[in-house]
């Protein structure tokens, strides 16, 4: 496990995306898991910098992202729609057939949408680089505590944390979605590599808990310390906590 600490949230975008773009270089057809949130637009706008800057196409990767919200939702609060903005629109690229969980599917047949995504992510050959935010109750996708290191993807119940801090995009609380459907711990841990990215001093106590708490169900995030390949990628607000 590595711990990068950078000075600022914009360094630390630029260093994720350096290795991103490094290997969409080496490998055009690399599997992405990509993440949504407030920490990935900053990533994603450094990512297509790079790529911009070193001529890097993104025209044949393959993506995942972790989540999508279950439920009645607006068209433009969708994960599909953010990815939409921030990476498919910016790099010029359709997203594939499965490059989200089929959430409409879900909704009445959660255990079938859930078996098919992990097939197609099985059929690619597996996640090469896995992104990843955490919430501040330590979740990582919507892995909510207490959750398992076996945990595959499934719908999920929305914790009380988590749907506090959507309320604002959502314009209430009460608005956000109550269910998602979101991949597994064990399906995360089997990606090749994990870059846990945190910004913010709000941050700070989940990330201290990941890497010097316990490895337990409880903060999920610290479940991540048995990758043989993962990064916790912070800027100084999110490593406040840590000495
Ligand atoms: P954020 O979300 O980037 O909007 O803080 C991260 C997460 O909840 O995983």
């Amino acid at each position: 496990m590595k711990v990068l600490r950078h000075g600022s949230s914009a360094d630390a975008a630029r260093a994720v995306a350096q290795e991103v773009v490094a290997l969409v270089a080496e490998r055009p057809t690399a599997v992405l898991g990509l993440a949504t949130g407030g920490t990935m637009v900053e990533i994603y706008a450094a990512c297509v910098e790079r790529a911009a800057s070193e001529g890097v196409s993104f025209d044949r990767v393959r993506t995942f992202n972790l989540d999508e919200y279950v439920g009645p939702v607006a068209p433009e609060r969708t994960f599909r729609a953010y990815m939409e903005e921030h990476f498919f629109g910016p790099f010029g690229i359709e997203p594939g057939p499965h490059a989200f969980p089929d959430a409409a599917r879900a909704a009445t047949d959660a255990l079938g949408a859930a078996r098919a995504y992990e097939d197609a992510i099985g059929r690619a050959g597996g996640i090469d680089l896995q992104l990843l935010g955490i919430g501040r109750n330590g979740h990582v996708a919507f892995n909510e505590p207490p959750a398992s290191a076996s945990s595959r993807t499934r719908v999920v119940e929305l914790d009380a944390v988590t749907r506090a801090d959507a309320g604002a995009a959502f314009g209430g609380v009460e608005r956000v979605p109550a269910r998602a459907i979101t991949v597994g711990l064990a399906t995360i841990l089997e990606a090749r590599r994990v870059r846990l990215v945190a910004f913010g001093a709000s941050k700070a106590p989940a990330v201290e808990r990941a890497l010097l708490g316990p490895v337990t169900g409880t903060l999920p995030a610290s479940l991540l310390r048995g990758h043989a390949d993962v990064s916790f990628v912070l800027d100084a607000g999110a490593a406040s906590g840590l000495g």
